[in-house]
This record gives C-alpha cells, structure tokens and sequence, in this order.
C-alpha cells in the first residue's frame, strides 16, 4: 500500500511532537471516511483504501463507525433543530436514558435500587464527577462526625458542672501528654476537662482536614485530567501532578488482600467525649478516610486484564468497610463489549456508582455519565457541579437510541459480542500456538483483547532493540501490520508489547481472516528476526 501522508505533518501546530513520531513510526495518516470496521485513507490514485480497524476509538465504537441508523437520526435531529443547549430546562431525554440505564442495572444485578445519573462529556469527566460526589458524601460525614464530637463536649462540660468525674484512664493520659505542665492529677474536673477538650483538638486537627485517599488497582487507568490521573497507575502520567489532587494507593491484582491493607494503612480516628455512668471518657471514632475504591472490571489500557472475581469481592468489601463507595469504571468494559452490559455483572460486583462513556455516545457524540445508588446519592451534588455541554440535547438523545440498539432483540447484541469474541479469541489463541517464541500471551474477554508479544531476541535488530527500550515496539508492530496489511491496532502507553484488538460487535468473518493473516505475517516477520521488514516505511 502507498502511504500518502499529510504534505505539512511534519510541521504540525497540533501536537507537534506527537505527530513527528507518528510520521516516524509509519503511522501518520489520514483518514477521510469510516463505516463499521473500515476507515478509508487515500491512495496514490485518489482512491479511497480500507484499513480495518482494530482500535476502533478506543473502544469507543462498540456498534462500529457511523452507524447508519445513528448518522441517520443524528442527520434528523439537526435538520429538526432540535435543541442542544438549553440547560435549566426539563430534558426529558436524559431522563429517558437514565431510565434504560436502570433497567439495564435491574436485569444485570437483580437491584430495584435506582441510579441517579449525573452525564459528562468524556471518561475523565465522567471519574471526577465520582471522585467529587465521593467526596462530598465523605465530607459531609466528617462534618456529621464533627458535630457529634462537638456535641459530646458540650454534654461533658453539663455532666461535669453537675457532678460528673472524668474517666482515669483520659485524666491519666493528660498528664503523660502534658509535660511541663501541672498534672491532671491535681487539677479540678473541670479545669482537667477543659485541658482534656483542648489536647484532643490539637491532636486530632491534622485529621479532620486531611485528605482523602482514594484505593484502586496496579495498571489502573480512569483517566488523565488532574484528580483522574492519580487513579490511573502508571507513574509516568501521575507523578508529575501528584501535588494537585488527592493521593491513591494500588494494590495488585493478584493480592486482593492488599486492598484491605491499604485502608487499614489509612484509618484515622478522632477522640469523642462521651459520658456514662457519671463518668465523662473518651472513645475513638473512625474518621472517613478512603474517598473510593474504584476499579475497572477489566482493565484497558493497562493491557487487558480481567480483574477476578476474589479481587472484585475485596474491592466491595474494603469499601463497605471504609464507609466510602465502590466506583466501577466501566468506561471502556461497558455498553456491551465483553458480552454484557456491564461487564462488572460478570464478576458480581455491584458498583455504589458506575461511570459510562466512550460507546455511550455511539461513536458519533461526546457522552459520558456517573450513576449513583441511592442510598448513597447526595442531592446537594447537583448544585455543587455542573457543566455547560453535559446533558446536551444531542448526546442525550443518540445514547437513548444506542441504548436501544444494544438492547434490542433480548440483547442479541451482548450474545454476539460474546460469541464473535469467542470466535476471534480462538483464531488469536491459534496464531499463539503456532508463534510461541513470537506470541506470549492472549487473554481478555468478549470483543476486548490483547495480544502480548515477547520482546524481540537480544541478538535482534539494534534499531528493533532500541524501539523495545524507548517503549515503542508496539508501535512498530502497529506500523507494519497498517502499511502491509491494512490492520489499524495500537498498543497502549502502559503496556507497550500488547496491542489491544477492539473491534465493534460487528466485526464480520472475513475482517476476521484479515485480522488473523495479518498477525501471522507478523509473527512470521518477527521470527525471522527481520527487522528491515517491521522497520521500513
Ligand atoms: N476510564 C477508563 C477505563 C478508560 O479506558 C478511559 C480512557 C478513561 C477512563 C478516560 O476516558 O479518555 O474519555 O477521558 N481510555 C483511553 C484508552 C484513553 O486508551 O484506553 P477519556
């Protein structure tokens, strides 16, 4: 195939340095048409060439590019006018959504809790909305907490003025903590409470303001803007913003204990005056620390790993033990894809919120959404965030009819994702046993894949190895299965020798066939060391 790159990419305004490496690695083109699987670039001709692809947005494109029944609606609602921007009036198509997303929650996990739902614009928005609706429920209990520590003073200082004597092990301890001072030994009840009152606020201070910590998982990804990027794992996105938001600790997905550990790690409690019997003591109250456990049901960028059903059980545990909710990040794993609508349904794993994005807006609209339960949903949140496109009157509408589509025909769609991903996953797990030097492993579930490669052999190519060392490997492969086979697939920032293979539920036999060649042209190429081959272009 002849690459025809943009004359002036080199030169790009947009992302500058980005584009430079995408005309390096072979991988700068443009495409000028996209239906189903297919984007079309152009060729030396004129012609339009199809490249199939496998990246398909990110996983965005559940139902595949352009779907025709969606272009055709949203042509309709454009040429209806219909509203897009009219914020602070009823938009009873959001609410429309809302509704077909819990009955979707109702069938998958048998709750008749509703979900209220908050909508965003991306993934990231969609995290943070949940990461802010957390922390106001967590503020909101502290505050609680607060006043029943404040009341519990004032009710000391009554008990005490009528006759009540402070509990020797408090009066103990405010003499071992006031050094220098006279001993609470010999100070009055009152004068001793009071000393009491004011040792327990200056210890408990750096508490009561301290900010959450959030809990998730080793090769997490929930997204880049700045409180989102410190849920997301990999160091190179989160470090350099880690003054900016609140802290998360991870725990591998293989040790589901390490969750509980994490929170045990980071219990605070605060000291409450209480009075009973006529004696006036002190008692510790847990202070609500963990702003979340937040988890993908399998997660995406991280290379396409399935998070098991123990780790999904800890995952809700630690959180109903920390008082705080579970947030299940079904981004990417969600509307479909892995067989179900949520693929969090497929390990048990109830979320206290869910957020949605990516395939919500059908590939064509920019639609993301935060569901809440509840009995966990604070109202004032509504007033507390908000955001000019959110709701709009077009990205509402198209994730009602994409939520129709997907749930057509008792969910046909969810059984053909399930069954073309067992179909592709076989042709993959084929190519594996044929290239176990080349291919090291296969796994993901329904249409949400990965292909892991081994490194190439030490004795390869010196360029190859220098693409392995700089973390662009995978974007060689992805270079050459575009300009020889007309395969678009990319492996991911944080796991550089998988590609990830996201086709829509529609992927047909013969994208099949092309998907599989291509990855055994590859696998040939790399066995054979050849790495002119994979290099040039
Ligand atoms: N959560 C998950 C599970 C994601 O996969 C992503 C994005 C986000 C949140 C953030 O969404 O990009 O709309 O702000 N994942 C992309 C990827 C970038 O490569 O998998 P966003």
């Amino acid at each position: 195939m002849t690459a025809v790159e943009p004359a002036d990419a080199q030169d790009s305004l947009s992302e500058p340095f980005l584009v430079r490496h995408l005309v390096a690695l072979g991988l700068a083109v443009e495409y000028v048409r996209a239906e189903g699987n297919i984007l079309y670039r152009r060729g030396a001709d004129g012609a339009e060439l199809p490249v199939l692809d496998l990246v398909g947005g990110f996983g965005a494109t559940v139902l595949g590019h352009n779907h025709p029944e969606l272009t055709r609606y949203a042509a309709e609602l454009l040429d209806a006018r219909t509203p897009v921007l009219a914020q602070f009036s009823l938009h009873p198509w959001a609410d429309d959504v809302a509704r077909k997303l819990n009955a979707v929650l109702h069938r998958e996990f048998g709750t008749d809790e509703p979900y209220s739902v908050i909508f965003a614009n991306s993934g990231a928005e969609a995290v943070e909305a949940a990461v802010k609706h957390a922390e106001l429920d967590r503020v909101m209990r502290v505050e609680a907490l607060r006043r029943e520590v404040e009341d519990g003073v004032r009710e000391a200082r009554t008990a005490v003025r009528g006759g009540a004597a402070l509990d020797p092990a408090a009066r103990a301890a405010l003499t071992a903590g006031s050094a220098g001072v006279a001993g609470g030994d010999g100070l009055q009840d009152a004068e001793a409470l009071e000393r009491l009152v004011r040792e327990v606020a200056e210890a408990d201070a750096p508490h009561w303001d301290a900010p959450p910590v959030f809990l998730a998982a080793e090769g997490a990804f929930h997204g880049k803007l700045v409180g989102s990027v410190q849920l997301t794992h990999n160091a190179a996105f989160r470090a350099p913003f880690r003054a900016l938001a609140a802290p998360c600790r991870f725990a591998p997905l293989d040790r589901p204990g390490r969750l509980a550990e994490l929170a045990r790690e980071e219990r605070r409690t605060v000291s409450a005056l209480t009075v009973a019997d006529g004696v006036v003591g002190v008692t510790a109250r847990e202070l609500p620390r963990v702003g979340a456990v937040v988890l993908e049901p399998v997660q995406g960028e991280g290379g396409i790993r399935e998070v098991g059903p123990e780790f999904a059980a800890q995952a809700a545990r630690t959180a109903e033990e920390a008082g705080c909710p579970v947030v299940v990040d079904e981004i990417q794993s969600g509307m479909g894809r892995t067989g179900a609508f949520f693929a969090s349904s497929l390990v048990g794993l109830r979320g206290d919120y869910f957020v949605l994005a990516k395939g919500l807006g059908g590939g064509l609209a920019k639609a993301a959404a935060l569901l809440v339960r509840q009995s966990r949903y604070r109202p004032e949140f509504e007033m507390a965030h908000s955001s000019t496109f959110a709701k709009d009157g077009f990205s509402t509408r198209l994730a009602g009819r994409v939520l129709d589509l997907l749930e057509a025909d008792g969910g046909a769609l969810y059984r053909l994702a399930r069954d073309t991903g067992e179909r592709l996953t076989a042709r993959l797990e084929g190519v594996r046993n044929d290239f176990k030097d080349v291919v090291k492993d296969v796994r993901g579930r329904g249409l949400m894949l990965g292909v892991e490669f081994h490194d190439p052999a030490a004795a390869g190519p010196p360029a190859l190895q220098e693409h392995v060392r700089a973390g662009t490997f995978g974007y060689v492969l992805s270079g050459y299965l575009l300009r020889e086979h007309a395969v678009r697939v990319f492996p991911t920032a944080s796991a550089t020798s998988t590609l990830r293979i996201e086709p829509s539920v529609h992927l047909s036999e013969a994208e099949m066939d092309q998907a599989e060649s291509a990855l055994r042209g590859l696998c040939r190429v790399l066995r054979d060391g050849d790495g002119d081959r994979l290099l040039a272009g």
